[in-house]
């Protein structure tokens, strides 16, 4: 547990699932947009002061993000700003800013470009100060963390163990791939020449074993192509086959499509409330382990992969 961080805070974290099949950026120098983003059904908006931001919008967009979280309507959705990068001058005031003036509002900050576990706990020291010095729970905020480059994907394990705070392994697409020097400028497809297989499976796998082995949600990146809600959805089905939580989304179009792809369709959960049922009767009625179900069997391992589905779609009100 890291220094300052209470066992209270630890607990309430536990098991903490937010809603993030949608995660829509907007840009926070842009107060149009920030007005907007309240009434779209994303799970999850996340206010940007990055890469979406001019530098010489940097200190504007603070004040713009800090107003729309106070005076907005946020509804149930998680809310997320991203700071900036480690590497710039901006980030402690970043920190500073936003969560002196809308901390309560605001769910988890997202830091980008996230190198090793050093990154984290910066953040979740500036956090804690910051949260004892306007009386917020200490731990109530949360952190998602950026996988961006070739260094992070490396560390991912020590980034996604470095504080109770971490949320979410976010994939950063168009950075990590200017990072390992791939030969693509279209963000989330298949760089030309790579003819077999699949380009990403290799990172989005390592960021899902790291996220799941310590219990975090494992988001995947932006697909920049925006008119192009058919290869969105095919990118993003990629992603929730795997077993990802959710994905970005740059554009209202590509909303309903995400919702879409990362909710269970309705026969899945169905049929998984059914092996539920089934396996609940049967195992405590009849006391059996292995049962048939129709022409499948079910057993414990069965009843595992039913409350995934089961739970995802009862998430998605299904
Ligand atoms: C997002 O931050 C990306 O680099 O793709
Ligand atoms: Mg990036």
């Amino acid at each position: 547990m890291r220094p300052g961080t209470t066992s209270a805070a630890r607990l309430c974290r536990v098991g903490r699932m937010r809603a993030r099949r949608t995660c829509l950026a907007v840009p926070g120098s842009n107060p149009r947009f920030l007005e907007k983003a309240q009434g779209l059904p994303a799970d999850e908006v996340f206010l940007d002061l990055e890469d979406s931001v001019a530098p010489l919008a940097k200190e504007s967009a603070r004040g713009n993000i800090v107003a729309a979280l106070k005076e907005g309507d946020w509804g149930g959705k998680t809310v997320v700003v991203r700071v900036n990068d480690l590497s710039t001058s901006w980030t402690y005031r970043d920190v500073i800013e936003v969560v002196e003036g809308a901390g309560d509002r605001l769910h988890c900050l997202m830091l980008p470009k996230v190198e090793d576990a050093s990154h984290v706990r910066w953040l979740d020291v500036l956090l804690t100060q910051v949260e004892k010095a306007v009386g917020l729970p200490v731990g109530v905020i949360g952190i998602e963390a950026q996988i961006e480059s070739a260094r992070g994907l490396v560390n991912v394990d020590e980034i996604a163990q470095a504080s109770p705070r971490v949320e979410t392994l976010v994939f950063g697409p168009a950075d990590f791939m200017a990072s390992i020097g791939m030969r693509t400028l279209v963000v989330g497809e298949q760089p030309p020449g790579y003819a077999e297989g699949d380009a990403y499976h290799y990172i989005l796998m390592r960021i899902l074993m790291a996220a799941r082995a310590h219990g975090l949600q494992a988001i995947d990146g932006p697909y920049l192509q925006i008119k192009d809600v058919d290869g969105f959805r095919r990118v993003a089905a990629r992603a929730a086959a795997l077993g990802f939580d959710g994905k970005w989304v740059l554009h209202p179009g590509q909303i309903d499509a995400g919702n879409e792809v990362f909710s269970p369709a309705q026969d899945d959960y169905d049929h998984a409330e059914l092996i539920l049922d089934a396996y609940d009767y049967y195992t405590t009625v009849e006391r059996r382990g292995a049962v048939m179900l129709g022409d499948e069997m079910i057993d414990e391992a069965s009843r595992k992969m039913a409350l995934v589905v089961a739970a995802k779609g009862r998430a998605a009100g299904l």
